[in-house]
């Protein structure tokens, strides 16, 4: 406890020679001082109810900030003349947690109209959910805008869980994020769950010579078949999940030690073991669980950086779910 203490205090410090000057911790203190404990609070009471929203936020901060920046793009909902990120193909019937968003919103704009953004809100509640799920604090800068325009089309900017690690590589770097990076933020997957159609691919149509990935631990493979058959109707196409994780709702190392037993998911986590530095960063990780909380938070922040709106650019939403009427 002393050490994650000290650990906290350390990070500050090296987060904050970081952080652009556009954004700010803070940023709410005079403008709306209880937005950060408000949101926290409904974090807090969704999480007691489902713990599933804690990976289910996180997700959506990564996707949002993948598609034009962390701008609350993801919460809009499609219009008749518009689809909506959320309704894109990584997104649609996997994403969840909007609904905490909304009921954070609503409480904010009963207290502080027109003040707090959407995008602030997601970057705040993702950093709860981290430590709702046992993983260490950090100081969020605020200031983001919400963005106007939400196209399913752009969601193709979101990795795909077949990629191989070139395609990683090059899919962070697009967002101005490195390979470094990458590796300590593929770590979230040590939360959550995936659906079935995910990853069976793998289980049963790898290639046209091989039906199961030769690079998935057959033990693992086996039990995966097992809660995933090859042939589902519709509903259970749409229903089956497995966790991610032995302890899908606890921040810990074992991401990466799963890596080491060719226990990875999906095609684009086990692929971390594909080059010497990668391999060797994932290593550091799988033994030392600290080291890579601590650079998941630097990671998370860069994450929640990219392409943000500040100053008078966007709007403030009045509902994450809707563009403010001109
Ligand atoms: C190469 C990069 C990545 C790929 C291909 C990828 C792919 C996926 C897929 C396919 C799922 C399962 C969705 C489903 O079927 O329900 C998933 C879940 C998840 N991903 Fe990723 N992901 C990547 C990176 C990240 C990053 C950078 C983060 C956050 C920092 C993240 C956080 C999560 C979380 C928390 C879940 C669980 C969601 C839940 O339980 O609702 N992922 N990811
Ligand atoms: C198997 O994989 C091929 C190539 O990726 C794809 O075209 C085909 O639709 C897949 N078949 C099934 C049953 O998913
Ligand atoms: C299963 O559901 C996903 C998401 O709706 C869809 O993309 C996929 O085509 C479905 N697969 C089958 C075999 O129905
Ligand atoms: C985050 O971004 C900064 C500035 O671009 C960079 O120096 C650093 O390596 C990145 N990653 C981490 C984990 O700090």
């Amino acid at each position: 406890m002393l050490l994650k203490l000290t650990l906290v205090m350390m990070m500050a410090c090296i987060t904050s020679s970081h952080i652009e000057a556009t954004l700010q911790v803070g940023f709410y203190r005079d403008k709306c001082p209880f937005a950060e404990a408000i949101i926290k609070d409904v974090v807090k009471k969704s999480f007691i109810i489902n713990q599933g929203i804690a990976p289910g936020i996180v997700r959506l901060q990564f996707h949002d900030c993948f598609v034009r920046g962390c701008d609350g793009s993801i919460l809009l909902d499609s219009t008749p003349i518009n689809q909506a990120e959320k309704d894109g193909p990584p997104n649609g019937i996997t994403i969840r947690g909007l609904e905490v968003i909304d009921i954070a919103k609503a409480r904010l704009e009963a207290v502080c109209k027109g003040v707090v953004s959407c995008a602030d809100i997601l970057a705040f509640a993702a950093r709860d959910s981290v430590v709702l799920t046992g993983g260490l604090y950090w100081d969020v800068a605020a200031g983001r805008r919400d963005g106007r325009i939400s196209r399913a089309s752009e969601t193709v900017d979101i990795p795909s869980p077949s990629f191989n690690l070139n395609q990683i590589i090059q899919s962070f770097a697009n967002k101005g994020l490195t390979q470094g990076d990458m590796v300590a933020l593929l770590g979230a997957h040590t939360i959550g769950r995936s659906h079935c159609f995910s990853f069976t691919d793998r289980l049963y149509n790898y290639s046209t010579r091989m039906m199961q990935d030769p690079n998935l631990n057959p033990y693992y493979a086996e039990l995966l078949k097992q809660r995933c058959p090859r042939v589902l109707p519709q509903i259970l196409n749409e229903t089956l999940v497995v966790f991610m994780n032995q302890s899908p709702y606890l921040i810990d190392q074992s991401y990466y030690e799963n890596l080491f037993e060719h226990a990875g998911l999906f095609i684009s986590d086990q692929a971390l073991l594909d080059s010497q530095t990668t391999s060797q960063q994932a290593a550091i990780y799988a033994a030392n669980g600290l080291a890579w909380e601590v650079d998941f938070v630097k990671a998370m922040i860069n994450l929640s950086q990219i392409q943000v709106l500040t100053g008078n650019q966007g709007e403030i939403r009045a509902n994450c779910r809707v563009i403010n009427p001109y």
